[in-house]
């Protein structure tokens, strides 16, 4: 089993020769994966000519996925793909493109801001693996910012005052911050903030990063406008071009992510052509801040 990764980039971001994504992979060749993503945060397959069925295969071999039932606004009936997708395309159930002022779509230009996937759940996402079926002809890059990097470039003062924080997030204040406002009660029950370390140290490699994300809405005990002012300084900070890798698509990309020590965002495309994403996430493992109502001892804060 050999595996050769060519970095893209000088922080973060490699390509990986010599994996069939589409064939079930050998304990080696997880390990290899595993240690990759360790090191450089966002893998990068080409020409893998996946189904739904083989894209679903290879997520699970590293933990078990999120499902999507329950979060964001779509209702059952309405998902074009399996629940354990996100559905980050610009299609509706029946492969027509959204119209301009389509709620799915206004909501889902969320993923336009830096941000974390599923940093909204108490227990936030491990990886996340696209597939890139059918890709914009022109924008629509995806671009991921080293949190490790910008970690390390903070100066002493910022890190030992950033250690102990916990921020809120929900996917209430993201949206809010495009003006996107229309939600209803139960979508906002199924909404509530949830805490996160602001820092949190990665378990495979060691490092420290910032845990970021548009989600955020305050940190817990500061004074909210305070707060959000802190959080889009360090936030302009970690995502200086220095950090970034932006990844231009080529059709049957694979690109699999750790949300543990990045932030991405998708860029600006042509919404009238169409844009087949396919999404599958691996579910993280720990908490990272102890929940309101939650004891002290139930073991949050650790690593992951
Ligand atoms: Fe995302």
């Amino acid at each position: 089993m050999s595996i050769e990764i060519t970095p893209l980039h000088p922080v973060l971001a490699g390509e990986v020769a010599g994996i069939d994504t589409t064939q079930k992979l050998t304990p080696e060749a997880v390990a290899a994966i595993a240690s990759g993503m360790d090191r450089y945060a966002v893998l990068v397959f080409r020409d893998q000519r996946l189904t739904d069925e083989q894209q679903l295969q290879f997520s699970q071999s590293f933990g078990a996925l999120e499902f999507t039932n329950g979060t964001g606004i779509a209702k059952p009936g309405e998902q074009r793909l399996h629940p354990a997708f996100a559905d980050v395309s610009n299609l509706d159930k029946d492969n027509q493109i959204l119209a301009r002022d389509n709620r799915r779509r206004l909501y889902s230009l969320g993923n336009m801001l830096w941000h974390s996937d599923s940093s909204f759940k108490p227990v936030p996402a491990k990886y996340s693996i696209l597939s890139g079926r059918v890709v914009a002809t022109s924008g629509g890059e995806t671009e991921f910012a080293d949190m490790r990097a910008a970690y390390d470039a903070l100066d002493d003062a910022t890190k030992a005052e950033i250690e102990p924080l916990v921020c809120e997030h929900s996917l209430i204040y993201s949206r809010e911050t495009l003006g996107f406002g229309d939600l209803t009660e139960a979508e906002r029950a199924t909404m509530s903030p949830v805490r996160q370390a602001l820092v949190r140290t990665h378990p495979g490699s060691g490092r420290k990063s910032l845990y970021l994300a548009s989600h955020i809405g305050t940190i817990i005990g500061w004074p909210m406008p305070e707060a959000r002012a802190f959080i889009r300084d360090l936030t302009e900070h970690a995502t200086q071009r220095r950090f970034v890798y932006a990844h231009h698509w080529r059709a049957f990309d694979l690109v699999v992510w750790d949300n543990r020590a990045t932030m991405h965002r998708v860029r600006r495309y042509d919404s009238g052509q169409v844009r087949d994403m396919r999404r599958t996430t691996v579910a993280g493992t720990a908490l990272t801040a102890v929940q309101p109502g939650q004891m002290q001892a139930t073991g949050a804060q650790a690593a992951e």
